[in-house]
């Protein structure tokens, strides 16, 4: 595991970008693993400014998001699609088949996950960035006794609604329940980049990296994978620093 604090968030940004500008100049039809969250938000930027810059094409990449909530009103603004589309999609030369996000609106939500699982067993993820959640939560696989390895239907924790609330005029409209990609497909990325910034992750960061390998944080199974790269400010790797 390869962990880098930076001084600076313009910094961490444009080393994660780099990251993946790098990966589609080496192979211009990567498969590349994307999240939401407000971690990502800087290094979406970048990648649109590098863009922008003639630096890099996405004609050629395809990508599939962590996780979507189950049951918002179609285009809602809340939703993980709206998110990706403003942040990155609808700035960049990727085609919208090419993009892909659990489909939280399916008659069956089961059936979903399983058609997302065939797909990601076609077209394995190169590079897989990752947020952590303050109970280390990676999508949605929240702390449990036991993971699930492939996409399925979860219950948010408390924690998580509220924690998300911040998106919503108020916690009741918070959905109840979110599609995953499962910890097995996570971790058959074949590079992983967990990005966290802010004092409030630096406990959950330190737990996950150097705690036990336990299924209570969710993030603590990264310590099996054998290419994680970790990008942190400095107030996230206080404690590791
Ligand atoms: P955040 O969320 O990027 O908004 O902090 C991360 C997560 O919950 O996975």
């Amino acid at each position: 595991m390869e962990i880098i604090i930076f001084d600076t968030a313009a910094q961490l940004d444009e080393y994660g970008a780099n990251y993946f500008v790098n990966t589609v100049k080496q192979k211009s039809n990567a498969v590349l693993g994307l999240a939401t969250g407000s971690t990502p938000i800087g290094i979406y930027n970048k990648l649109v400014e590098k863009y922008k810059q003639k630096e890099v094409s996405f004609s050629g990449v395809t990508t599939y998001n962590l996780d979507e909530y189950a049951g918002l009103p179609e285009g809602s603004d809340q939703s993980y699609a709206y998110y990706m589309n403003q942040h990155l999609f609808s700035h960049i030369d990727i085609a919208s088949n090419q993009t892909h996000l659990p489909n939280g609106n399916a008659s069956d939500l089961h059936a979903a996950c399983k058609e997302y699982d065939a797909m990601l067993e076609k077209q394995p993820i190169d590079v897989q960035l990752l947020g952590i959640g303050h109970n280390g939560h990676i999508g949605f696989n929240e702390p449990a006794e036991g993971l699930q390895g492939g996409t399925h239907l979860v219950e948010l924790k408390a924690e998580t609604r509220e924690a998300n609330a911040r998106f919503f005029s108020s916690i009741d409209e918070v959905p109840t329940h979110a599609i995953t990609m499962g910890v097995g497909s996570i971790l058959k990325a074949k590079t992983v980049m967990l990005v966290a910034r802010g004092a409030d992750k630096a406990d959950i960061i330190k737990e996950a990296l150097t705690g036990p390998i336990t299924t209570k944080v969710p993030a603590s199974l990264l310590q099996t994978h054998p290419n994680v790269i970790v990008l942190l400010d400095r107030e996230a790797g206080r404690w590791l620093a």
